[in-house]
């Protein structure tokens, strides 16, 4: 083998003895002080607890102009596969080649089976087995024609950034190499008659079909910048089953449903389109919670270069004290994570919830949602036992104040899920309950009223005799309902966010936690609520200030005020069309109506956007849901009507 090193000149030669120095110094430094350092040494160890060695050490040298200037340790390592579906971690440092050996007797062993699987396939963004079953058929008969190699790896542990400015990049990827034919060992950087497989976010995998005879592959490690130290731990696998680690790299199959100052509300993807009443979603909704998630804040850099596995992400935040949900929090072990399965939001389709705690405030986080082996059993024996990830992940940021608290769990407005105004600093009202009980107590109370007048109106006649054609009974408590909950449980959001869909509200109270109050320039300052109002003489629509106007200065339901008194905070407007959904729902003698832009309109509710960015309040709403389908379809827009109306503000 030929080391295709640079040409050094003297001047590069001594440069590199001394840095190379230096990092050797810095690594020792480190090692010394940061007692994880332990960990990687720890872990170059196979599942038989032997550790494993390599044997050929090969000295390569770097040469300029016939001299020999130094000789750089190049190792090549050659170790052999303990079996199928066991993760076998290594070290390895920069420049090194391990040759990795799969005998034929493993190839010819009995597959040990999948096991169940989960009730359905996942769809996400990817190809809907469950609704083509045909897809999943000829996957099986093409896996039947021999046997394949499945192969797959994790980054656990990588070099740190030693960097003098903020990292930003991840440090370089090791390389896989597989061979085309069986007994060739020839692989690596200057192998031949190989495929190469770059690892991708810590992650790598390969297949081998139709296999059979003696088997090699081989992993390099990279040459590193001298803002890198330390060098990478691994754990590789192979299988004729299935892949021991999976990867979703474009798919983070998670939506962040709303943050507070410490905690954040996540659901996954729908795991199954299938209705209600078949067999598939109750078997989902019967799992206690198949998947796990991580949550790292984004100023810890180290998870660069890992995002795709699950073994590093692991690794990263068990060392690093950030959020890991795991089986153990089922058992009640951690107070961080909470998990279960729910089937809120649109469609109600069975989804795993995460209710996220002990987070930091205004910090921002990236949560990945992963899979502990193959959700029910995990680690060696296992197919699939190294788990998943979806590396895209999800970023979020939490909240300043304390006074936009997580609310959901509610009994009448169980499809209320995100951060309602609140205050900690309030005795009375201070726990989750507390909260939750406020909430429901006002909503079914403002409920009652609409629900006797609804008993008094046919509904329960032939179609013709109906109020419409379209609408019935059903149809009209619905969107009373959600509009009720949208409008009497405000969404909340800090002061200090200055996203122009927020209506600031309380502006003239104290901050719950200091007792302070906003400066009086700009209380005084003007407050145009209705951009679009009429210019008639003596309309005061353009003579308002934050302080004198009513859409800035209280809550939209003066019971928080006057209870909870959460102080400023902003709120999320309802969405107009769950307005005209109400009108177009219910029978005109009931006499709904909403208001008209400027008349109105903009102060009292918010308009959907195609963003992915939550701007108005909905019930079920998530960020960056694909669809975010309009209630209703087409959103109809307000008709004039002569009589006296109950206005909708
Ligand atoms: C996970 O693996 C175990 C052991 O192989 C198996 O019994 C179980 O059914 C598997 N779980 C799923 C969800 O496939
Ligand atoms: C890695 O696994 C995925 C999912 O099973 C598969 O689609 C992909 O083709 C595999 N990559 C390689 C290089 O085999
Ligand atoms: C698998 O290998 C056998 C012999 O090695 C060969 O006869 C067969 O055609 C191969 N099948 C495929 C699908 O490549
Ligand atoms: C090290 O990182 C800094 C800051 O990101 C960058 O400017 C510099 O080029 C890097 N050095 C090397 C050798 O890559
Ligand atoms: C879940 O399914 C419902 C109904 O099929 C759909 O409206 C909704 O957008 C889906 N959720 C996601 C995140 O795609
Ligand atoms: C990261 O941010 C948290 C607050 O979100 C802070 O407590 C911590 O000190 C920061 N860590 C670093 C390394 O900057
Ligand atoms: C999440 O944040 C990271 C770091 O700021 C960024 O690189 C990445 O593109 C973000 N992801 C998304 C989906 O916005
Ligand atoms: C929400 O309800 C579920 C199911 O009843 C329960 O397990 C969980 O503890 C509740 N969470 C909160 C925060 O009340
Ligand atoms: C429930 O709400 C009503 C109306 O908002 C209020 O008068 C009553 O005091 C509340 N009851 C409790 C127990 O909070
Ligand atoms: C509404 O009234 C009906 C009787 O007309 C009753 O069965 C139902 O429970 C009431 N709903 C609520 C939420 O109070
Ligand atoms: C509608 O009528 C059916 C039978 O005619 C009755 O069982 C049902 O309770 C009625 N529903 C309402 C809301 O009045
Ligand atoms: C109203 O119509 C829906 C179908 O659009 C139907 O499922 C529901 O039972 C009807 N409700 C009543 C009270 O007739």
């Amino acid at each position: 083998m030929l080391c295709q090193c640079p040409k050094l000149t003297p001047l590069q030669s001594r440069l590199l003895a001394s840095v190379s120095a230096l990092a050797l110094l810095a690594l020792i430094y480190w090692s010394l002080s940061n007692p994880h350092f332990a960990y990687a040494a720890e872990l170059a160890h196979d599942g038989t607890g032997q550790l494993r060695r390599g044997e050929d050490h090969n000295w390569h040298r770097i040469e300029e102009d016939d001299e020999v200037v130094k000789l750089s340790k190049r190792e090549t390592k050659n170790t052999q596969f303990q079996g199928n579906n066991i993760g076998t971690l290594f070290d390895i440092s920069t420049g090194d080649l391990d040759i990795w050996e799969y005998p034929n007797r493993f190839l010819v062993e009995d597959p040990v089976g999948k096991g169940d699987g989960f009730p359905s396939e996942l769809e996400g963004k990817r190809v809907d087995t469950f609704r083509h079953p045909e897809l999943r058929k000829r996957d099986l008969e093409e896996r039947q024609t021999g046997t394949t190699i499945y192969i797959s790896a994790n980054t656990c542990r990588q070099p740190l950034w030693v960097g003098s400015e903020t990292q930003d990049v991840a440090p370089p990827q090791l390389t896989l190499y597989v061979s085309n034919s069986a007994g060739n060992k020839d692989l690596g950087p200057d192998g031949n008659n190989q495929q190469v497989y770059p690892f991708d976010g810590g992650f790598v995998n390969a297949s081998v079909p139709n296999a059979s005879g003696t088997w090699h592959v081989a992993v390099s490690a990279p040459d590193l910048s001298s803002n890198f130290s330390g060098f990478w731990n691994y754990e590789m696998a192979v299988s004729i089953d299935d892949y021991f680690h999976e990867a979703e790299v474009d798919d983070p199959f998670l939506y962040l449903v709303d943050t507070d100052y410490n905690s954040a509300l996540f659901v996954t993807d729908n795991l199954t389109e299938a209705n209600a009443s078949t067999e598939v979603y109750q078997k989902w909704l019967n799992l206690s919670a198949p998947f796990v998630m991580f949550a790292v804040n984004q100023n810890l850099t180290g998870t660069m270069g890992l995002e795709n596995s699950f073994c590093g992400l692991e690794t990263f935040v068990k060392n690093n004290s950030q959020i890991q949900a795991s089986q153990a929090d089922l058992q009640g072990n951690s107070s961080h994570v909470q998990m279960g399965m729910i089937t809120r939001g649109l469609g109600q389709k069975p989804k795993e919830q995460f209710y996220v705690t002990g987070l930091n405030d205004s910090s921002q986080y990236t949560a990945y949602l992963a899979m502990d082996g193959n959700s029910t059993a995990s680690g060696n024996g296992v197919v699939g036992g190294g788990g998943k990830v979806w590396g895209a992940g999800v970023n979020f940021t939490t909240k300043r104040d304390g006074n936009c608290q997580l609310l959901f769990n509610l009994t009448f407005c169980e499809e209320v899920a995100y951060a309602v105004p609140a205050n900690p600093q309030n005795s009375a009202l201070s726990t989750f309950a507390d909260l939750q009980n406020f909430y429901e107590n006002y909503t079914t109370t403002w409920y009652a009223p609409f629900n006797y007048t609804l008993a008094q109106v046919p509904c329960n006649t032939t179609s013709d005799a109906q109020y419409s054609l379209a609408k019935n009974c059903t149809h009209c408590a619905a969107a009373y309902k959600e509009w009720l909950c949208a409008v009497s449980i405000p969404r909340c959001e800090d002061f200090s966010n200055n996203a122009g869909y927020l209506q600031p509200r309380n502006v003239g109270q104290q901050f719950y936690n200091n007792g302070s109050m906003l400066d009086d320039v700009f209380l005084n300052s003007q407050y145009i609520p209705m951009p679009g109002a009429p210019t008639l003489d003596g309309s005061i629509a353009f003579q308002q200030t934050y302080i004198s106007s009513f859409a800035t200065n209280q809550s939209r339901n003066a019971e928080i005020d006057a209870t909870i008194k959460p102080g400023p905070y902003k709120e999320v407007l309802p969405c107009e069309d769950l307005c005209y959904s109400l009108m177009q729902s219910c029978p005109a003698s009931m006499q709904f109506a909403c208001p008209y832009p400027g008349r109105g309109l903009e102060a009292s509710y918010g308009q959907r956007s195609e963003s992915g960015q939550v701007t108005c309040s909905y019930l079920g709403a998530y960020y960056y849901q694909n669809d975010a389908a309009r209630v209703g379809g087409v959103v109809m827009k307000a008709v004039v009507s002569a009589v006296v109306v109950m206005m909708l503000v």
